[in-house]
């Protein structure tokens, strides 16, 4: 059995296992801390920086950050929530999220930390890129305006499809998430890959399954995000 690891998160003292980052920890003991670029059964990425908490009063990522006896991590307080808001309100205005439009909307993470963060309309001007969207695949596409480049499409058919369907290429503001060929019809890319279900945003879609959930009663339509996590922790005094 792992050791056990007694830290504190926003003045709680929590008990964790050896070796697990910070954001599992404080999940297993129901507390949220937002995430992008970190899904559970994925490695850590730590590209998104929207899970930054203070450790002893320095900032860094939950998810590749490992506990540590005694650390003192700040997660809910002002300070942290503004970092966050601003990396959330840079990541609308790098690409091109028009949420009323999109088939993703109420099962977006991005659009549902907007929510939770109360964004209405970002403080930076939009920078309107142009993009490529692949539709040549028969069950999935690529709409790269709604790219936040988080990775996650990219471990997962790394890691649990045995495949190799997406790539990043280019740096700083080329950079993009690219497939390997010409178009996604030329990989061996399915839609039962893991990839395919991967994505936070509506940048990887499957065809023709959109509105199979009507809008209203998506995930992050009645309930905010991370509510899931928070149900698990013990009510006060108990
Ligand atoms: S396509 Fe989706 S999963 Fe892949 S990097 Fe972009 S936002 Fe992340
Ligand atoms: S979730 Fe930790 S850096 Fe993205």
């Amino acid at each position: 059995m792992s050791q056990s690891v007694m830290f504190m998160i926003d003045g709680v003292q929590v008990e964790g296992r050896a070796g697990q980052s910070i954001l599992e920890a404080a999940g297993e003991a129901g507390v949220y801390i937002p995430r992008l670029c970190y899904k559970e059964g994925l490695s850590p990425h730590g590209s998104c920086r929207v899970c930054t908490v203070m450790v002893n009063g320095r900032p860094m990522s939950a998810c590749t950050s490992p506990i540590s006896l005694g650390m003192i991590v700040e997660n809910d307080s002002p300070r942290v929530a503004q970092l966050r808001r601003d990396l959330i309100e840079m990541l609308f205005v790098a690409g091109n999220h028009f949420c009323m439009f999109c088939e993703k909307s109420g099962d977006c993470e991005l659009q549902a930390l907007a929510y939770r963060f109360g964004i209405t309309a970002p403080k930076y001007p939009y920078m309107f890129p142009k993009r490529e969207v692949d539709a040549s695949h028969p069950d999935i596409f690529i709409d790269r305006n709604r790219c936040i480049l988080c990775g996650r499409c990219v471990r997962a058919s790394k890691e649990l499809d045995g495949k190799n369907v997406f790539q990043f290429v280019g740096r700083s503001a080329e950079k993009r998430i690219a497939v390997n060929g010409e178009a996604l019809a030329d990989t061996d890319a399915a839609v039962t890959d893991a990839a395919a279900d991967a994505c936070p945003v509506g940048a990887i879609l499957k065809k023709g399954v959109g509105y199979v959930v009507p809008v209203g009663k998506r995930e992050y339509d009645d309930k905010p995000i991370g509510s899931d996590i928070e149900a698990k922790r013990p009510a006060a005094g108990s």
